[in-house]
Order: structure tokens, then sequence, then C-alpha cells
């Protein structure tokens, strides 16, 4: 084979080999510096450096062979030499050529010259110049030939390339950053706004301090036992703390009124899931279905709910788990006119309950999510927390929970078989 063909097949190999290299997505820094290796090699020179534009000003070594550190001290270029290596007046340029008009070359021309550098060529792409490549001299001592030339260049064109992808791509990290940065502020400041509503509505109900906060924690917990995303948990949360926000617009006396009130007042109490709707639909909210929850929060799977008497099918599982957790806060929480049920009887509410009112499948999921921190199985004790230290003490709790869990799961796998034979 002729060396001419030789040399040109070794220097195809080693344009593949810079593809590759650019292409990859490894770590920057190694990228530039296995692509100058491949065009030192390629070219059998004994040094060279790629430098990169930051701005205005000093040049970056990203990468150098053969050189020492006081070569960078100072080493930079103006937007003036910049923009003559733009416009073309000054491309690579010999540093010896003393005739060249380069400007860049003529301030550093010692300096290039006392490190064995012979050639500078500039990275240019997209009307930029990216950094540039220093290059010093054969180490056979030759000339180098206009086929050394050109295949420099196109070494030079494919780092510049890969080095504007680079940074391309860390303003794209960067803005993607920020953008996730400014998306968690304006979910922060939704959440606050939220809470501040629900404090809004339990001031209102004298008898229901912290409901909606409650209301809030328990759907969150039923939903993770559920099995739900960190953001529809996120979501059901919020839809808990929202559920009551209609009854802002119900007549507080209505609201705070003897636990028995007439018909009148009571649809009128009735309208506060609806207006709830009214009030969250317009809102974007940046989680899934949360008017929903708030419409459909006293509807019951039997269908004597409100508003609209929906039944199982057509309920929302987010409302069925709000309208779980806003029954057993109202079980569990002293109103002036009566005492909070025992734990006993609550569960035995849920139970008979199960199917009529309530899913059977929420209760289970609650139980289970009770039984767990009865048992010491979680990191916190936020349902404790809610319900005071002694609620779920007792010997007979952990019995009355595996009882009820048992049975509903049965009753769900019940079903579950029977609506498969049909
Ligand atoms: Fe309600």
């Amino acid at each position: 084979m002729e060396l001419s063909t030789q040399k040109l097949i070794h220097t195809f190999g080693a344009l593949a080999d810079l593809g590759q290299e650019i292409a990859g997505t490894g770590d920057f820094t190694e990228m530039v510096r296995t692509s100058m290796h491949l065009l030192l090699g390629t070219l059998a020179l004994r040094r060279g450096a790629v430098v990169e534009c930051t701005g205005d000003g000093p040049l970056k070594c990203v990468a150098v062979w053969g050189l020492g550190d006081q070569m960078f001290s100072g080493f930079e270029i103006e937007e003036a030499e910049k923009q003559a290596f733009l416009s073309g007046e000054a491309t690579e340029s010999l540093v010896q050529n003393t005739a060249s008009a380069n400007a860049f070359l003529n301030r550093h021309r010692d300096k290039l010259a006392a490190e064995g550098i012979e050639l500078v060529f500039p990275m240019i792409v997209r009307g930029e110049v990216t950094g540039l490549i220093l290059l010093g001299g054969k180490a056979s001592g030759e000339e180098f030939s206009n086929d050394d030339f050109e295949t420099i260049r196109a070494m030079v064109r494919h780092i510049g390339v890969g080095i504007h992808t680079h940074r391309l791509l860390e303003q794209v990290a960067q803005r993607a950053e920020e953008n996730r940065r400014l998306y968690d502020e304006l979910r922060a400041i939704y959440r606050d706004t939220v809470r501040a509503f629900a404090a809004a509505i339990d001031i209102k109900d004298k008898y229901t301090q912290g409901h909606s906060e409650r209301v809030g924690k328990y759907s969150e917990i039923i939903a993770r036992e559920m099995g739900w995303s960190e953001e529809e948990v996120e979501g059901i949360q919020i839809a808990g703390y929202l559920h009551d926000i209609g009854k802002l617009i119900v007549d507080r006396d209505i609201i705070n009124a003897p636990y028995n009130i007439d018909a009148k007042l009571s649809s009128e109490l009735n309208r506060h899931p609806s207006a709830g709707y009214e009030i969250l639909a317009p809102i974007n909210h940046p989680y899934a279905d949360i008017p929903l929850m708030a419409k459909y929060h006293h509807e019951r799977l039997d269908g004597r709910g409100y508003p609209d008497g929906l039944t199982d099918e057509q309920i929302p599982m987010g409302a069925k788990i709000v309208s779980l957790a806003d029954s057993f806060d109202a079980m569990t929480t002293d109103r002036p006119y009566r005492r909070r049920r025992s734990f006993e009887d609550v569960v035995r509410d849920l139970r008979e309950n199960s199917g009529k009112q309530f899913d059977g499948k929420v209760v289970a999921a609650f139980a289970r999510a009770i039984l767990k921190e009865v048992k010491g199985e979680t990191k916190e004790r936020r349902i404790t927390k809610m319900l005071g230290k002694t609620y779920l003490e007792g010997e007979h709790v952990p019995t009355l929970l595996g009882d009820l869990i048992s049975d509903l799961e049965e009753e769900v796998s019940r079903k579950g078989a029977k609506a498969q034979s049909f």
C-alpha cells in the first residue's frame, strides 16, 4: 500500500474515532483530551493544547499535552482579535509567519514560540469563536504538508462542534434547573396559599379547629397506603385541605348552628361541595381533579349522598378518600354537643358503612395505615399526633384493625370474583 493511502486510511480512522468521542455523553474534559490526543497522534505532533473562549478575556485551557502551565497565565483573546478570526482575516496561522497581520499572534508570538507552538487554529462554530487549538511541530521535524492542514482543519472543526454542543447542553441543563427551581417555588407558594385557605375555612367553623388540615393529612396517608404516586399523594393532600372551601360562602351562623338544623338551613349548608367546585374549578392547580374531589366529598356509594347522588363507580377515588378522612375526623374530634366516639365505636361505624357510605378498599387502606403505626412500623406517628396519645392505646386495637382489614379485603376479593364471573 502506498504511504499516502495508508495515511488517508489512518486519518479517516482518526476522524471516525473523533466523531464517536464527541457524540459520547461521557465526561466533557475527557472528550476534549482524547480528541486532542487523537489529533496529535494522527500527525505525530509533540505538543498541543485546546483552549476555550469563556466570554471576554482569559482563555481557559481544557486539554494540554507537552506544555507547561505558565503558558496559560495572562493568555487571553480580545474581542477585536476574535472578530479578525471570524472575518477570515486571520485564519489558522503559522506562528513564525511574521508577515501575517494576525493581531492575536503578534501579541502572543514570543510566548508561543518559546513553548514550541507552531500552529494556531481558531475553532469557529455558528459564527462564534469557541476556542483555539495550539499545535507544536512534528516529531520527525518535517514541515506540514497541505494534506496535514486539511486533516487538522477537519479535526479542529469536529472538536469545535463538540465544545459548542457541550455549551448548549450546559445552557439547556441550567435553564431546566432554573425552571425546576421556579416550578418548586410556585408549588411552595401554592401550598402555602392552600394552607392559608384551609386555616380561613376552619376559623369560620368554630367547632372544627384544624379540621381541614387533618383531613388533608389523613387523605395523604390513605392515598399513600393505596399505592398512589408521590405527585398524586401531594394532590390529594391539597384536596383534603380545600374540601370544605365552599363553606366560605355559607353563612357563618348556619355553619355554627347547633346539631339539629332545619331542612332549609341544612340544604343551605349542603351547597358547600358545589360551591367549593365553583371556587376551585377556574384555578389552574398543579394537581389533577382537586375541584372534583371537593365537589364529591359528601357523595356515598349507595347514591344517598349529595350534591349529585352519584353511586360507587361514578365517584372519583380521590373523593372517596377525602370523604372517609372527613368522616373519620368528624367522629374522632369533640364537638360542643357531643364527645368524640371511642375507637371501637368508630371501627364499628366504618365496618357497617363500608359499601354503603365508604369504599371498602379505602377503609381497608386507612386501617392498614393505622395498624402499621400502632405496631410501631412507621417512622413518624402522624395519626397518633392528630388523635392524641391515648386514643389508639389498648391491647384490643390491633385486633380490631386486623379483623376489619381481613373482613374488608375478603369482601373486596369476593366482589372482584363476582364481577369477573359476569
Ligand atoms: Fe364538607
